[in-house]
């Protein structure tokens, strides 16, 4: 049976936040999922970590309950921190906590942090959650000249077919 099968019946008559559906910790919890062994080890990387309680934080607090390694970007390195500072005030000794930075309105921004990302994680990568992105900003460009969303959502989160596939974060 699916892991998700016994939440299907939470969703049907949604009533917003705060209601019975289950949040992503919960989850894990439910999964008896929280400092596995399974998931010791891991490499988890999730775009776009800023504080405030987005998706990005919000599932990289859900994965460290893992004790997974995480590594989190952000296009501003000491809003990383802040979420780093954050996630390891759990006191958890398992699961390392890292931070890059990484602005995908620029490739050559994407391949270093791919790089050094490799590098720290010794080439390995077992999940990476695509999460930073924008919806309809004002008109502007990316350091290569695309339009600001397209190039960020689109091209910053996927390989070019020139691009190593070693220096470039993606799913493909
Ligand atoms: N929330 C929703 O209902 C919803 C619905 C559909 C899709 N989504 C998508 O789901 C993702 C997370 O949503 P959210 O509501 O948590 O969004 P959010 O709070 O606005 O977080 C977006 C993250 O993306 C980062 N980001 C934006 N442009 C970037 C760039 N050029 N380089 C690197 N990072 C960049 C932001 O960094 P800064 O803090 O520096 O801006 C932030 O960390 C987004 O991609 C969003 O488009 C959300």
């Amino acid at each position: 049976m699916p892991r998700i099968a016994p939440y299907a019946e939470l969703f049907k008559d949604p009533k917003g936040p705060g209601d019975i559906r289950p949040t992503a910790a919960k989850i894990v919890q439910d999964q008896g999922l929280v400092d596995s062994p399974e998931w010791k080890g891991r490499v988890v990387l999730i775009t776009g970590c800023s504080p405030g309680g987005g998706l990005g934080p919000e599932t990289a607090k859900a994965i460290r309950l893992t004790g997974a390694d995480i590594y989190i970007t952000n296009r501003d390195i000491n809003k990383g921190k802040q979420v780093a500072e954050e996630l390891l005030a759990d006191g958890k000794q398992a699961g390392k906590v890292e931070v890059l930075e990484m602005d995908l309105s620029s490739l050559r921004s994407i391949r270093a942090a791919a790089q050094e990302f490799l590098r720290r994680s010794g080439n390995k990568l077992n999940i990476l959650i695509s999460n930073a992105g924008v919806m309809a900003p004002p008109y502007s460009k990316t350091e290569d000249g695309f339009e600001i969303q397209f190039g960020t959502n689109h091209l910053g989160s996927t390989r070019p077919p020139s691009t190593p596939r070693q220096q470039y974060l993606t799913l493909l």
